[in-house]
């Protein structure tokens, strides 16, 4: 994956573009390009290990990039433990906030005190070292909690988000061949409950490995205990006394497996290792964000992606900051729910999504308007490109024109930022939906589909050219999927699957996916992957799912089907199978809309042209239809529509 060194700095922005403040990032940034290991040799420090690697970066058996070789460590050590030791025990690690307003202050000696305890309960239940847990829990303290006692002991866990279903699980479990479940009995989410256990059971009925589960009492509501095999949180994990000395790990030694969706149906898992990882996602907060030790800082992601896994649990704790964790929706139960936190709080940097900016922005600025805000210091975003009226939405009324925006891009495959503002080096020439330039160490190319670099300004593929001590050690039990799909195309080098511009000062312009994934409220998901899920279901024979532009949303999910019958859906029929897809995949699958033809656009080898269909939809020229099997199928669209749209008028 190296490049020669002659062109080594051509990533880097133009020195014209630097203010002097910033030319220190300059040359910081050509360090971590011109000598790595020197560099990353210090850059490491940055985490507490049991033992020096002995070498930086094993390249031999590229694409597995192995970083810090021999070196040991324990990722909840670093989180919690050598706090203790600094004098901060009685700092908050976290100040949680119920959705109906409850509030509990966690320090870092309460936080030890939990950890401890649960990884006690886990060795009680015979974990040991390489075991894996499959989490699914709401935004509540047992969260972080059950990831780091896991983490202490060396067990794997996986993480999966709360807004997913029965089938989804199951598949996550069989996959990872997860021996414990840790959930909820439910959760709360706009002042309802959501069935968590209830999904779990249902899941449990589609897997084999898994022995016990074990059940936070969150609601309090009546669910169904297996005996032998279902425990409540509080019954295991009771020994607030207990020390659980944390496992020498590997640096690369597997902390967690995160799922996420690719363009196949079946989503991959992405497996973080110890070392590298931490490095990774503690540098990138410090050199995106520069929080200070007396911040407040809220991560208003969820912890079920990636975003809350590196921001709210892993790098904040290393750097011994002050999270707000928030259980509930920032628009409930009224739209200012976000501003008043951040007032009450007086949060120092907030990093959310564009979608949530869209959303709050909608409701209208007297919401923000009624709470000080003044405390907000800097702003920042993840998961989609950034429109301008947002950014400057968040930046005149939120930032009152004095918070930067860190406009942060990056991918649960690449652990932690990759391009973003670096504020730690006092950057302040931001260009409004740029996420300006690469963090150190990343060295991306814009390059056609023949793998040549293209002229600034031109629109290319957005590909790495060497690796970082972020990237994803491997898929899980899928090497092989590994290669092909982020080393093949353009060999030897890391395929984001994004599309993007670097503008002739070298900032970087994020354009969305060139595959088949979308952005759903900054959530990804494969269109395959819905695609699977409708033909297992009623009688539906085939389907073709793509994403609709939506103001708020980025992408909402649209499909069209045709059913074995050859009959066609009625409304009372479609909301029932919205349902089904609710309830197995879960609610953040559900299609927008679903359209019912008789034949779906095909090549005359039977691939559905999905690209066809979605321009028909949007009333665009579709292409290419040389290879349309029958013509008659665009007018099934068309009529669907025009059905539809007679519908809901
Ligand atoms: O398309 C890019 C978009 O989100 C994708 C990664 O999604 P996921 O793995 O779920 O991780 C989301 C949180 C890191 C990317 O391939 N994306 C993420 N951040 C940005 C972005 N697109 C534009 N600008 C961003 N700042």
């Amino acid at each position: 994956m190296r490049e020669s060194k002659s062109n080594n700095n051509e990533s880097l922005p133009t020195e014209e573009v630097h203010t002097p403040s910033s030319q220190r990032f300059l040359s910081f940034t050509k360090e971590a390009i011109d000598n790595p290991e020197e560099f990353w040799n210090t850059q490491a420090e940055i985490i507490t290990w049991y033992k020096r690697w002995e070498k930086v970066l094993d390249e031999s058996n590229s694409p597995f990039f192995r970083w810090f070789i021999g070196g040991k460590l324990n990722v909840s050590y670093n989180a919690i433990d050598r706090h203790l030791l600094a004098g901060k025990r009685n700092n908050a690690a976290y100040i949680w906030v119920a959705e109906d307003g409850a509030e509990h202050i966690l320090t870092y000696e309460g936080l030890s005190q939990r950890v401890n305890s649960f990884a006690k309960a886990l060795l009680d239940l015979g974990l040991k070292k390489g075991d894996v847990v499959l989490i699914y829990l709401p935004m509540i303290l047992e969260l972080p909690v059950a990831m780091l006692a896991a983490a202490r002991i060396g067990v794997v866990f996986s993480v999966v988000f709360s807004g997913f279903g029965a089938q989804a699980i199951a598949d996550r479990i069989n996959d990872s061949g997860a021996k414990v479940v840790i959930t909820a009995d439910g959760g709360f989410r706009r002042g309802k409950i959501v069935e968590l256990k209830k999904v779990v059971d249902d899941a449990l009925n589609m897997t084999k490995s898994v022995e016990y589960v074990i059940v936070v009492k969150r609601t309090g509501h009546e669910i169904n205990m297996v005996e032998g095999r279902d425990f409540w949180w509080d019954q295991v994990s009771n020994d607030i006394n207990a020390k659980v000395k944390p496992e020498v790990m590997d640096s690369n030694d597997p902390l967690y497996i995160l799922y996420t969706s690719g363009t196949t149906g079946k989503p991959k898992g992405v497996v973080h290792g110890n070392g590298g990882y931490s490095v990774w996602v503690a540098n990138t907060l410090k050199w995106a964000f520069d929080p200070k030790p007396d911040d407040r800082w809220w991560c208003a992601a969820d912890i079920g992606w990636v975003t809350g896994h590196s921001y709210i649990v892993f790098a904040p704790l290393f750097l011994g900051l002050t999270s707000i964790l928030y259980e509930g929706a920032i628009d409930f139960p009224s739209p200012d729910r976000m501003w008043a936190i951040i007032e009450r709080y007086k949060v120092n940097i907030l990093y959310t999504s564009p979608t949530a900016i869209r959303m709050l922005m909608k409701y209208g600025d007297v919401y923000p308007q009624k709470h000080n805000l003044d405390s907000l210091r800097e702003l920042g975003t993840v998961g989609e490109p950034i429109n301008p009226a947002a950014w400057n939405w968040y930046y005149t009324v939120i930032g009152k024109g004095k918070c930067p925006i860190i406009d942060t891009y990056w991918q649960t495959e690449t652990g932690g930022f990759i391009i973003s503002p670096a504020s730690y080096f006092g950057f302040d020439n931001l260009k409004p939906g740029s996420a300006t330039f690469p963090m150190p160490g990343i060295d991306p190319v814009i390059l056609d589909d023949s793998g040549n670099e293209v002229e600034p300004g031109n629109k290319g593929f957005l590909v790495i050219r060497r690796p970082w001590p972020g990237l994803m050690l491997t898929l899980n039990k899928d090497p092989d999927r590994y290669k092909a799909v982020y080393f093949s195309k353009f060999p030897g080098k890391y395929q984001t699957g994004d599309y993007a511009v670097k503008d002739e000062d070298g900032y970087f312009w994020l354009l969305g996916r060139a595959d088949e994934v979308l952005k759903v409220a900054g959530h990804r998901i494969g269109t395959i992957e819905v695609e699977d899920a409708l033909v297992g279901i009623a009688n539906i024979a085939e389907a073709a799912v793509f994403g609709k532009p939506d103001p708020i949303k980025g992408d909402a999910i649209i499909s069209f089907v045709t059913l074995k019958s050859g009959e066609v859906l009625t409304p009372a029929k479609i909301n029932e199978l919205k349902q089904q897809i609710r309830e197995r995949l879960g609610p953040i699958m559900v299609p927008e809309e679903i359209h019912t033809v008789r034949v779906l656009p095909k090549t005359r080898s039977g691939k559905i042209m999905r690209r066809v269909v979605k321009a028909v939809y949007l009333n665009q020229i579709p292409g290419d239809i040389t290879t349309l099997e029958d013509g008659a199928s665009l007018e099934e669209i068309k009529t669907a529509l025009e059905t539809f749209r007679k519908e809901v008028t």
